[in-house]
């Protein structure tokens, strides 16, 4: 392949090989660079990052670890606001000599807390190319760091309700910080959607809970028979909201889409109770035929559901008060799936007869406005304990449904299947039809008359991942000699010719994870292709192409994350080279004559 958009629909860039580097590797005739690392100043007085010499004031201050959700919004041609999602932390890695939240300073807690939730960093454009830099000089007046101290604010339905309120907050409409935000969309008004998704590991006190509640929180995986699980980050000891025996219903105020506005550092983020209480991977935006807002959902955890939220009322351009509620007011849906094909699923992946995994769906709904549509469930109850309604109405366990996003071009839903390996074979099915499920899929779903409201819809799964030479795996019928491996598909996006990119996060071939395109349509559907690699340790996150197309981020999150590293025996030193500590940090790709991303 040469750079002349060979290919179909623009892609014509040659596949980097997978590798085991510790570097970020990207397609031939293409660069890359950081953004912004872990550490780096973000608001006015921050110091510069000093690993030695770590405070959690300074850390509030400064870029967040593990990056994951990216998005970019515009201002003009050469400025723009990056938001950024800071998921967990890796405190094996943050800090020397770490052994546990259970005896660590104080002040470390606290810099893990810090180094969570999110940050609105200003770029400018380096150059006339795609490269990006963030802004150091001057009036920044958008920076922003969301930490699990922020006070955010609680809307729709659920809101006020008697399972949110707690001693500090009697009413039940304010919520102090975001936790383990992974991954996220936006709005039609641009503001950002982040989704609250592994929350339940930062409480203890579990095994102090009134007995009644424990079933609510077990199903959210949290431990009920505990004081302190091991691994805790022991929050609780700087906050004592952390400890379910003191405080039982805090943790009901986690587990939300959080709506936050780049363009308003004072405004409050909200959690918007209508769209349900899950392991939230994140929600994407679309409108439904009629001008409605619809949000797509994946709960990213083995065996749960995808849902979709339908707002009530409709969008209206450039009326941004009004467009501002509709996520407090619709309908609640959550998915299953039937096959179409004649005969048992063996759980070997081998293709049904009728030559496709495909079938029928229907959105089934749990809620609307205050209204349940689960027998022995009230609204709230749907809102806040939203696996369990979605358990009672039969919907189809997925293999970890993580982001989900609608094809701008060709209209279809996309969602990303990471894995199952507890799949077993009796528990195959169409839709997940591999038992021990290492390498993932990727669902297609078409709505009915192309309408995102719709309640029922086909769907198939155009991509089987792993080793092309695996006879379990399918590439949409290419052929399988000419295809990159991929393997645990975790976040999606889509490029202005509608070509799907997957980003992967935990790749069981051995190799690094990585940025990849597929065609969707044309002869070159399923011709899967890498883009790029990151390094050692490193899941790929974000990613987002920009709307001139010149330019794509990824989120490197967690380099060095493997067993063992430590900082005195680091597994990666990116990105600052020589014997540093790795930094989780968001870098740019972009082609140096300006080139749409791909070609
Ligand atoms: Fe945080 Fe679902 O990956
Ligand atoms: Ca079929
Ligand atoms: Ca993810
Ligand atoms: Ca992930």
């Amino acid at each position: 392949h040469g750079h002349g958009g060979h290919g179909s629909r623009g892609l014509g860039f040659t596949s980097v090989a997978p590798n085991s580097l510790d570097a970020l590797t990207v397609a031939d005739g293409y660069r890359s660079a950081v953004v912004v690392r872990w550490g780096d100043p973000v608001l006015p007085g921050a110091p510069a990052f000093d690993f030695e010499n770590q405070t959690a004031a300074a850390q509030a201050k400064q870029f967040g670890y593990n990056c994951d959700f990216v998005t970019f919004f515009p201002i003009g041609d050469d400025r723009g606001l990056l938001w950024v999602n800071h998921e967990y932390t890796d405190e094996n890695l943050m800090f020397r000599g770490w052994t546990s939240g259970d005896t660590v300073p104080l002040e470390q807690v606290a810099i893990g807390m810090a180094a969570h939730g999110g940050s609105i960093v200003e770029l400018e454009r380096a150059g006339r190319t795609g490269q990006w830099k963030l802004v150091t000089r001057g009036r920044r007046r958008y920076n922003r760091r969301v930490t699990v101290q922020t006070r955010m604010r609680f809307t729709g339905p659920a809101a006020g309700s008697a399972l949110l309120k707690t001693a500090a907050d009697p009413r039940g409409t304010t919520v102090y910080g975001m936790l383990n935000n992974c991954a996220g969309g936006t709005t039609p008004w641009k503001t950002v959607l982040s989704g609250e998704e592994n929350w339940n590991q930062y409480f203890v006190g579990g095994n102090g809970v009134p007995e009644a509640q424990k079933p609510f929180l077990t199903r959210y995986g949290v431990n009920t028979t505990t004081a302190v699980p091991s691994g805790n980050r022991r929050f609780d000891r700087v906050e004592e909201r952390f400890d379910l025996a003191r405080h039982p219903n805090e943790i009901n105020r986690f587990g939300w889409i959080v709506e936050i506005d780049p363009f308003d550092p004072d405004s409050a983020p909200i959690k918007r109770t209508a769209l349900g209480r899950l392991a939230h991977e994140g929600a994407t935006t679309t409108l439904a035929k009629d001008g409605r807002v619809v949000a797509y959902m994946g709960d990213d955890s083995r065996f749960e559901y995808i849902y979709k939220f339908v707002s009530k009322e409709r969008f209206i351009p450039g009326f941004d008060r009004h467009n501002r509620s509709l996520l407090d007011e619709g309908t609640l849906y959550v998915a299953t799936f039937t096959g179409d094909s004649p005969g048992q699923i063996d759980g070997t992946g081998t293709l049904p007869a009728d030559g496709g995994f495909d079938g029928t769906g229907t959105w089934i709904p749990l809620v609307s406005g205050d209204r349940s549509f689960v027998e022995g469930m009230t609204a709230a109850e749907v809102l806040v304990y939203t696996r369990l309604a979605a358990d009672k109405v039969g919907a189809t366990k997925m293999d970890r449904p993580e982001d989900m996003e609608r094809n701008p071009v060709n209209g279809a839903v996309y969602v990303a299947l990471t894995n199952n390996t507890a799949r077993t074979a009796a528990q195959a099915d169409e839709a997940n039809p591999r038992a021990s499920n290492r390498h993932g899929q990727i669902l297609e779903i078409v709505e009915r008359r192309d309408d995102a409201a719709a309640t029922t819809f086909t769907w198939s799964l155009p991509l089987v991942c792993g080793d092309p030479a695996d006879p379990s795996t399918y590439f949409a019928g290419f052929d399988k000699t000419k295809v990159s491996p991929i393997s645990c598909p975790d976040n999606v996006t889509f490029d202005a010719d509608g070509n799907l990119w997957i980003s992967t996060d935990g790749n069981a071939l051995g190799k690094n994870d990585g940025l990849f395109a597929m065609p969707l349509s044309g002869p070159d559907r399923g011709h899967v292709r890498q883009f790029l690699t990151v390094p050692y340790g490193a899941e790929t996150c974000g990613p987002l192409i920009t709307e001139d197309q010149k330019s794509v981020f990824v989120a490197v999150q967690h380099p060095g994350e493997i067993t063992g590293a430590t900082p005195d025996a680091p597994a990666s030193h990116w990105p600052d080279g020589g014997t540093t500590q790795p930094r989780p940090s968001v870098a740019v790709a972009w082609h140096p004559q300006g080139k749409k991303i791909g070609s």
